[in-house]
């Protein structure tokens, strides 16, 4: 049976306990260089977590856009996804067990109406860091969970995220539902899986330091997550996540567009309905994603690239527009909750189009090569030089090719081919790293000189191109600064040289630049730029320019405008619909 707003249902009962909904972040984490997408819902909430007051308060609840990516060739079963949403609530030192773990039960018995006896818990069972969570497990039994149904497990199983990763974590206590028309075991066994895990809370008190330590976060904090997918899958009925109502039309749309059916069909249609839904999510993201190889952009060409060799196997005809057809689906089913989709529409088709056309141009010949190779193959092992020149000349990432040796039952040299690929990466990779440098995180000169150039940039936009130009994004390496902003038109040759000669005007008037602490609100109300207002503080620090610019801005900034050398703009594209993007460097 489906299940009707189920984000709806989530987000209005924790409002209905005093939470604020704040908005889904992007799915590739602005200013986080230490992962390639959001994982969890808590990623973009960390600088809050680690004690930052929220400008929503301290309850908060979303519905947020995750990537993993990680187990990304398990997609197939009935339960992996690389892209899915996490239903969230969070005390940021407000509530802690008590009220969080009777909200839970109450969410999943009352509203989601699930009988007591299919659930289960666990909770910590202590080490040297924290004792044994005895507070939770007295909270489960005053709620009705019997006895045998509260297990207390380690670090492995009840710790967020583990003890290896740094930044905040704790003990968690995580719900499980029994998942079987079997009758109901009275004791849970964390190792028979048809209890299936639907909600983690985790009571996040403490940061992993780089050096090994831990200390106590300077406010308890509480941290759910649940599954959208899976949770819909439960209370629809289903064991297969892709025959729930999340991808069931989707699915339907691969057997109308294949011919086949499902059944039989499975792994293929999974893989494909999985990977092209991902591949509409990156795609559209602010951050403006393409297929290339490295980065945020290789997890995207390997996903669409897997997607079509699945299709192939389907015998759907590749030249047609099957991919637009699947595309279109998701992101008419999906735009409702996340806008960007239907806004950059246009984006996501060329994407995924120009992709399978230039992977299309080579797949044939490559499977061919492929064959040839495996046919000549010595001990069952496909050497590093055969990978790296299916890679090279026939673009298959080596995924692919490892997956295809694996059905044949051959194994692939995997570490000679990244041993080669890395010399011939060298160069991409340097870039890459550069691509994360930047913003606030770069404190050199030059950096700083670019950062304060961004400002400059900014405000000289707005003032001849229009008010409604806003920074989408900017990206700084001491080679030269990168703006995004928004702006429904290609810039003329003139406009270009406007911006580029007021802001060098400023330069030569050599403003001062202040630093000024304000309430947030008084900011915005004396007009000071800012991207994502949501996420700033109470109290925001402004970089004044003389009085030409204003901005929300963490730094660093330098002191007057006159320690900056003219710019020049060297190039001016369109990053998406309606957001248009600015390389510029100084010139003297
Ligand atoms: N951050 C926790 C998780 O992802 C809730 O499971």
């Amino acid at each position: 049976m489906k299940v009707e707003n189920l984000r709806e249902k989530y987000i209005s009962f924790f409002e209905s306990k005093g939470h604020k909904m704040i908005p889904s972040a992007p799915v590739v984490p602005e200013n986080d260089p230490s992962v390639l997408f959001n994982t969890a819902g808590m990623q973009p909430l960390v600088p809050y977590l680690m004690g930052q007051p929220h400008p929503y308060g301290t309850r908060l609840c979303d519905y947020q856009k995750c990537m993993r990516t990680n187990d990304l060739d398990e997609v197939g079963d009935v339960t992996h996804h690389t892209f899915f949403e996490m239903l969230g609530n969070w005390s940021l030192g407000d509530y802690f067990k008590q009220d969080s773990i009777t909200w839970s039960f109450e969410l999943l018995t009352k509203v989601f109406e699930i009988p007591v006896e299919r659930l289960a818990v666990t909770v910590f069972k202590g080490n040297d860091i924290v004792s044994a969570d005895d507070e939770s497990a007295n909270i489960w039994r005053s709620l009705g969970i019997s006895e045998k149904k509260i297990k207390f497990l380690g670090e492995d199983d009840n710790w967020w995220p583990n003890m290896e990763l740094t930044g905040p974590c704790g003990p968690d206590t995580e719900i499980f539902y029994f998942r079987s028309d079997d009758d109901i075991p009275e004791e849970f066994d964390e190792n028979d899986d048809r209890w299936v895990e639907i909600w983690n809370n985790v009571f996040m008190q403490y940061n992993h330091n780089e050096d090994g330590t831990f200390t106590e976060l300077p406010k308890k904090n509480v941290d759910t997550g649940m599954g959208l997918e899976r949770i819909t899958s439960v209370l629809e009925g289903v064991t297969d996540n892709y025959m729930s109502s999340i991808f069931i039309d989707i699915i339907e749309k691969i057997e109308k567009i294949s011919g086949l059916e499902y059944i039989g069909n499975e792994k293929a249609m999974r893989i494909i309905a999985d990977h092209i839904r991902s591949a509409v999510f990156i795609s559209a993201d602010p951050a403006g994603i393409k297929p290339s190889n490295t980065d945020q952009g290789y997890i995207l060409r390997r996903l669409i690239r897997r997607a079509i060799r699945y299709a192939k196997k389907l015998n759907i005809d590749i030249n047609s527009n099957w991919e637009e057809i699947l595309a279109l689906a998701i992101i008419d089913k999906y735009s409702k909750y996340y806008p960007e989709l239907e806004q950059n529409k246009n984006v996501v088709l060329d994407v995924l189009k120009s992709e399978k056309i230039k992977f299309n141009r080579t797949l044939e010949k490559g499977l061919k090569e492929f064959e040839k190779m495996v046919s000549k193959v010595e001990n069952k092992k496909l050497d590093k030089d055969h990978a790296f020149r299916l890679y090279d000349t026939f673009g298959f990432p080596i995924e692919l090719t490892v997956e295809l040796a694996n059905e044949m039952g051959i194994e692939v040299d995997e570490v000679g081919f990244a041993e080669k690929f890395k010399a011939h990466q060298e160069i991409s990779r340097a870039g890459a790293k550069e691509k994360f440098k930047g913003g606030l995180a770069s404190t050199g000169d030059l950096e700083t000189k670019y950062h304060t150039a961004t400002h400059l940039l900014n405000a000289a936009l707005k003032e001849l191109i229009g008010s409604d130009v806003h920074q989408r994004g900017s990206n700084i390496t001491s080679e030269r600064m990168r703006f995004d902003f928004s702006c429904d038109h290609k810039l003329t040759d003139e406009e270009k040289q406007n911006v580029e000669n007021l802001v060098n005007k400023w330069i030569d008037e050599k403003y001062d630049v202040i630093k000024v602490e304000m309430k947030k609100e008084e900011a915005i109300n004396s007009g000071a730029e800012c991207m994502f207002i949501e996420r700033y503080p109470d109290v925001v620090t402004v970089y004044k320019i003389g009085d030409v610019s204003a901005e929300l801005c963490g730094g660093p900034h330098v002191k007057n405008t006159s320690d900056l050398s003219h710019i020049k703009i060297k190039k001016e594209e369109a990053v998406s619909a309606g957001v248009r993007r600015i390389k510029a460097v100084f010139v003297d």
